[in-house]
């Protein structure tokens, strides 16, 4: 009889009770592979519409649909096993009524398998985010610097780095907390701000450029790999890849042009006849 080891999936509720306990630990993944070494690392792994801007080269997320999302949640969850997958509801998928966002957010846990969904916005979503957690559908807010609201605001720049500024930023803190958000992605905004926010709210922060102060931390994988030819001042690159795959390549394109590569170690030979 073979005894299979099941191994648990973080849930939602597992996240939200981390709050102000041990740092959640988040990356960004849109692979199979990637997911897999992930996974060993990483409490949540996040399918983030910034898919569009690193698998696609688009300029903005507003491109990205929920196809695309969801294609790739389903790879995402191929790859891992004990991460919480959150996958991003892309930009003009959820806005227009709770209904709609009720909609398109089933598709994501009945098509990828996934735990959970990030949808972008504060105190205009919070109605919806109430909905939606009421009818099993656990949300990650995410506050702050907006990515898909990037027509209306003009620029990925930081907020709240005046104090005049903080009031709405807050407000939408207390909405989607008090909305029922697991979790709540704080982007680009200063230390002391997200410091509040994170006292104020009963669940965890997970900061992107917004300090020390979060309960969690999350980074697009591609920036802190050294993948990406241009990365926010937010990013801390943890490995320069971009040169080392050049380098393969170029080595590889070598050996090819000079007919050195598939060498003896790489080809089939024949089977010896059976006698
Ligand atoms: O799309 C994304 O990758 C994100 C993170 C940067 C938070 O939303």
């Amino acid at each position: 009889m073979s005894v299979q080891k099941q191994i648990k999936r973080l849930t939602a509720p597992d996240i939200r009770a981390r709050k102000s306990g041990d740092p959640i630990v988040c990356l960004t993944s849109y692979h199979a592979h990637t997911a897999r070494v992930l996974d060993e690392h990483c409490d949540v792994i996040l399918v983030g519409d910034s898919l569009g801007m690193v698998m696609h080269g688009l300029e903005t997320t507003v491109p990205v649909t929920l196809d695309m999302m969801i294609l790739q949640g389903r790879a995402v969850m191929r790859g891992s096993q004990r991460a919480l997958v959150v996958v991003d509801m892309p930009f003009g998928c959820y806005e227009a009524s709770k209904e709609e966002a009720f909609h398109s957010c089933v598709r994501v846990l009945k098509e990828t398998g996934c735990g959970a969904v990030k949808l972008e916005g504060g105190v205009r979503m919070a109605e919806t985010i109430r909905f939606l957690v009421e009818r099993g559908v656990p949300v990650m807010a995410h506050i702050g610097m907006t990515p898909q609201a990037i027509n209306t605001l003009g620029s990925f720049r930081a907020r709240g780095r005046e104090e005049a500024d903080w009031g709405p930023i807050e407000e939408d803190a207390r909405a989607v907390d008090n909305a029922g958000a697991f979790a709540i992605v704080v982007e680009a905004v200063a230390e002391p701000l997200a410091r509040k926010i994170t006292a104020d709210c009963r669940a965890p922060t997970i900061g992107i450029g917004a300090s020390i102060a979060c309960d969690g931390q999350v980074l697009v994988l591609e920036d802190m790999l050294g993948l990406s030819p241009r990365v926010p001042k937010f990013v801390k690159q943890y490995a320069d890849l971009g040169p080392s795959i050049g380098k393969a390549v170029e080595a590889y394109a070598q050996e090819v042009r000079a007919r050195t590569f598939p060498g003896p170690d790489h080809v089939y030979g024949m089977k010896k006849p059976s006698a």
